[in-house]
């Protein structure tokens, strides 16, 4: 599967929702996630995202997040197309500790 990690959160582009051909994208306040059990591992997110926050779990030390985004996939909505990102996105990508400071 493919994860949102956390430089998502806060600049929630969407772009990644635009070209994801299952509708696996589910949308909190301020970041999405991917539900892992409905990824089926095309990977055209992936280089979609402006802020390279989509990863493979095949990558170090993402277990944490793909159990987070199998969290609250199963309590958001799915979210299936593109909306206004928030208007300091650019500003926002890349600020550190963005989990324990920003993510609500
Ligand atoms: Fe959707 Fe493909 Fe990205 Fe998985 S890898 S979330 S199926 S676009
Ligand atoms: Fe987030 Fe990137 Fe999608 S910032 S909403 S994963 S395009």
């Amino acid at each position: 599967t493919y994860v949102v990690t956390e430089n998502c959160i806060a600049c929630k582009y969407m772009d990644c929702v635009e070209v994801c051909p299952v509708d696996c994208f589910y949308e909190g306040e301020n970041t999405l996630v991917i539900h892992p059990d409905e990824c089926i591992d095309c990977g055209v997110c992936e280089p979609e995202c402006p802020a390279d926050a989509i990863r493979p779990d095949t990558e170090p030390e993402m277990d944490k997040w793909v159990e987070f985004n199998r969290k609250y996939a199963e309590r958001w909505p799915v979210i299936v197309a593109q909306g206004t990102p928030p208007e300091n996105a650019a500003e926002m990508d890349g600020v550190p500790d963005k989990l324990t400071t920003l993510f609500s």
